[in-house]
């Protein structure tokens, strides 16, 4: 059975953009491969050092991957920090990546851009830890967004070079993959881009948001003054709440609006509406969910440690054998 890793940056709170980008992907191919799902702790200190927010960040990830439908009995949930076989695989990757390609990864070059007084090498070496993640478990699909495209590469950059260089085939090629042919994607509630966390508030819409929170969101949402020549192209932002509709509502009513807005009809305020309680109701069971699996203290120790066995197993079996290559050897 082919192995799949895939990971989630412990940042805060997670959106509908990663629930339906990723956690439902994991959701559906927990029954189909054998999945090792993690929360990246160690990659959120590149940007996110404040120690007093770690583990909350940690548990609010645990607990939301849980809610989302994800059975740690079927697969391997983890705490990235929580396998040390990771960092030192990490180490060893480092040794042979090189300087010039880490510097040229387009992540890298955003985040310089955005915070350059805080270029760090973790930010530079990034994509090698990332690599470490996947490789470790000798994965070849990974499901994420078109956005780590690129990461994926360098991960198969840095797994051949190391079977160059020690002459063996040791680690597989890992690929990006989507369970659905058609990628979803969700935009924010801001008029432009993709629904995300730094591009600041009420863009997105948290798994964890109340009803009356997710109303607000939905209603602030930008939008025009309506179309006045029937059946015209939608505008971006128009078009980005056409889009959220597709996915949370029912195709009526998609269809209901989308022809509202043909005959120029439409009332964006009865759009939003609509928008906003079908939103809490595809929610609504995960909501449910979190605040009881946050406060269950006992079944969360349970889960993470269970995890982290059933992780390092593969890890240091994995640890041990690059040892063994590269050519460690006991007295
Ligand atoms: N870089 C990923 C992101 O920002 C998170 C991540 C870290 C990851 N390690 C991974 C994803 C390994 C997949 C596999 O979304």
């Amino acid at each position: 059975m082919e192995t799949v890793v895939s990971g989630i940056r412990s940042t805060g709170n997670l959106h509908l953009g990663n629930y339906y980008g990723a956690i439902q992907n994991f959701v559906k191919m927990q029954h189909e491969y054998n999945c090792y799902f993690f929360i990246a702790d160690l990659h959120s200190l590149t940007t996110h050092p404040t120690p007093a927010d770690l583990h909350g960040n940690v548990k609010q990830v645990l607990v939301e991957y849980l809610a989302a439908g994800i059975d740690p009995e079927t697969a391997t949930i983890y705490i990235q920090s929580d396998v040390p076989e990771v960092a030192e695989l990490y180490l060893y990757l480092n040794m042979n990546a090189y300087l010039g390609e880490l510097e040229r990864a387009t992540s890298f070059k955003d985040k310089v851009r955005a915070s350059p007084d805080n270029v760090n090498a973790g930010l530079l070496t990034y994509p090698v830890l990332m690599a470490a993640d996947i490789i470790i478990h000798k994965a070849t699909k990974v499901p994420v967004g078109k956005d780590q495209e690129q990461h994926l590469e360098m991960a198969r950059t840095f797994a051949n070079r190391f079977n160059r260089l020690y002459n063996k085939e040791y680690f597989p090629e890992p690929f990006a993959f989507n369970f659905s042919d058609n990628l979803v994607k969700i935009p924010g509630l801001d008029g432009k881009g993709k629904m995300g966390k730094s591009e600041g508030e009420g863009n997105a819409v948290y798994l964890s948001d109340s009803p009356e929170v997710i109303r607000k969101k939905v209603m602030r949402a930008v939008s025009d003054s309506g179309p006045t020549t029937e059946y015209s192209e939608k505008p971006v932002e128009i078009q980005n709440l056409f889009d959220i509709i597709k996915v949370v509502s029912s195709a009526d009513t998609y269809e209901h609006f989308d022809n509202l807005y043909n005959t120029c009809q439409i009332r964006y305020g009865d759009l939003k509406k609509q928008l906003a309680e079908d939103i809490i109701i595809a929610t609504a069971p995960i909501r449910e969910k979190i605040n009881d699996i946050a406060n269950d203290t006992l079944y969360l120790r349970q889960v993470a440690r269970h995890g982290a066995i059933k992780a390092r197993e593969s890890a240091s079996k994995t640890i041990r054998e690059v040892r063994e290559i590269i050519g460690f050897k006991s007295f």
